[in-house]
């Protein structure tokens, strides 16, 4: 369960999260709604620990993670999958070698173990030959695709996605669900 306290966060002058209180509950899936602008790619970010908050607190499993010693962020991020709103692909790695990354990272697998992983999941998004292209010779939809992939292949026991359905086609959309 990863539960927030009054999350406040601001930039500079303009105070973006007034005080957020959730939980989320193992096995549910919750959609946060809003408008553009109103600060939903900043608290799923607050919540991996890659943008500072003023005030509040956010806990997994009763742990609270900025008190977390590097090693257990490491261990937490090892668990975590983020589809970003803009894919966020490294533009100089092949999308097999983005996909692979967090088995990289965070595992101790075997390359041909890793090798199986990245095609198991890149059939999952409907992407089975396109290993070898870059980022940027895939389309916008496809570029996602990657993304999602990458952000499921270490089987994450939490799973955020930013806007994962848009650039994408309705069967596309649907097929993750
Ligand atoms: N790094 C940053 N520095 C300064 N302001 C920022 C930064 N990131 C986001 N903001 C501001 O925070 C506010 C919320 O942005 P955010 O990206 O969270 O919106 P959003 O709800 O995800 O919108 P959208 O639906 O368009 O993706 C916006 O006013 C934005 O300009
Ligand atoms: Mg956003």
């Amino acid at each position: 369960m990863i539960e927030v306290k009054d999350l406040q966060k601001s930039f500079g002058d303009v105070h973006i999260l007034k005080g957020i209180s959730t939980t989320f509950e193992k096995g549910k899936t919750n959609l946060i709604i809003g408008q553009s602008g109103s600060g939903k790619t900043v608290f799923l970010k607050c919540l991996l620990g890659l943008f500072d908050y003023e005030e509040g607190s956010i806990s997994y499993e009763g742990k609270i993670f900025s008190k977390l010693s590097a090693k257990d962020k490491r261990n937490l991020r090892a668990e975590i999958g983020m589809v970003f709103q803009g894919s966020a692909l490294f533009d100089s790695m092949t999308i097999a070698e983005n996909v692979k990354f967090p088995l990289r990272m965070f595992t101790k697998l075997s390359e041909s173990d890793m090798d199986e992983r990245v095609n198991f999941v890149l059939k999952r998004v409907n992407l089975e030959n396109a290993h070898n292209k870059l980022p940027s010779e895939a389309s916008g939809g496809m570029q996602k695709r990657v993304a999602i992939a990458r952000a499921i292949v270490n089987k994450p026991k939490y799973l955020f996605c930013d806007e994962p359905n848009s650039g994408l086609d309705p069967k596309n959309g649907n097929s993750y669900r």
